[in-house]
């Protein structure tokens, strides 16, 4: 392993990973309905969807950005928990037998397995909402400056939309069955999956009131590089991981013909493209100190999760 894998950031890491998972979940319990507020089965299906297990990697990501600034306050709060409420529905909808059709998320039955297809797109839709409501309110609640409100709204619509996210998913859609070539492939991950995590980095900065520029792009560009690098290593879980510690089915994408870095450039080549994008991640941040150890921990384990 290279040599930017410095254990150091792993124990800065570790040592972060349990109080900020628990305070992303403390976010999120916060801003859900209530289970039995009215109507009573949707918040329920909400809540099931979103608490329980789950990385949190992208509300992580909103912490540990704003730890490398020098931001700890109230003001990280919204935006983490907005992040994965997108992402909670972005998994949603992509469980649906119209998308990837999964029985399995994060150990227990899909929404729409638990509940049923029309609860688990109204699940979505309403998480998507509740996620900008969150961010603008919790924002201002935490003395946000309202240019920084607009500028994080403006930033996570961008990047879950046709031009972001959703429009990843439709090329994923598009692309069952056929080959892609790797500019395709690398196009299809950045949009699926970077560019949500690339978001996360973006509103923890900008909640943090970073206004230096060289700062900005640095983070940029590590998070472009871990969203990759991310989505790079799911694909290989499909092919290699535990489906007991995923909490997901393993083998799903070559059951769907799904065009994958395995199935395009072989398991070896995939394992070292994702290594080579998380060190140029931790290269990306040689501007900043040891407060965004954290950060340099978290482009690794981007890479050496099981899960
Ligand atoms: C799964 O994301 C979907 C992808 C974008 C690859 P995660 O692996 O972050 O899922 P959770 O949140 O930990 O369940
Ligand atoms: C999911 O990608 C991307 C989004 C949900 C936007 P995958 O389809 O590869 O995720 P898993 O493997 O089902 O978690
Ligand atoms: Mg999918
Ligand atoms: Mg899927
Ligand atoms: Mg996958």
């Amino acid at each position: 392993m290279s040599a930017r894998f410095n254990p150091t950031h792993l124990e800065a890491l570790e040592a972060a990973l349990p109080p900020l998972r628990e305070r992303a979940e403390r976010a999120l319990e916060a801003a859900l309905p209530a289970a039995d507020a009215h109507p009573s089965r949707l918040h329920e299906a909400m809540r099931y969807a979103v608490l329980g297990s789950g990385k949190r990697l992208r509300p992580v990501l909103v912490y540990a950005t704003g730890s490398a600034l020098g931001e700890d306050g109230e003001a990280l709060d919204a935006p983490a928990a907005a992040v994965e409420m997108i992402h909670a529905y972005s998994l949603v909808h992509d469980d649906l037998p119209a998308m990837d059709d999964d029985d399995w998320r994060r150990g227990q039955p899909t929404c729409h397995r638990a509940y049923d297809e029309p609860t688990a797109i109204l699940v979505g839709d309403a998480l998507q909402s509740l996620a900008f409501q969150t961010l603008v309110h919790g924002s201002e609640t935490a003395g946000v400056p309202p240019a920084a409100q607009a500028a994080m709204a403006s930033s996570l619509a961008w990047a879950v939309g046709s031009r972001g996210m959703v429009g990843g998913q439709a090329i994923d859609l598009s692309a069952v069955g056929r080959s892609l070539d790797a500019a395709e492939l690398e196009d299809m991950h950045i949009h699926k999956t970077g560019a949500l995590i690339r978001a996360s980095v973006q509103l923890g900065a900008l909640a943090s009131g970073v206004t230096d520029e060289a700062t900005r792009s640095a983070l940029d560009r590590y998070a472009k590089c871990i969203g990759l690098a991310f989505q790079i290593h799911d694909d290989v879980l499909d092919v290699e991981g535990n489906p007991e510690a995923l909490g997901k089915e393993q083998g799903a994408d070559a059951a769907r013909d799904k065009p994958t870095y395995p199935s395009i450039l072989g398991l070896d080549a995939s394992r070292e493209l994702a290594e080579r994008l998380a060190s140029d991640a931790v290269e990306a941040l040689d501007g900043l100190d040891a407060s965004a150890d954290c950060l340099r921990g978290l482009a690794a384990f981007c890479i050496q999760r099981q899960a």
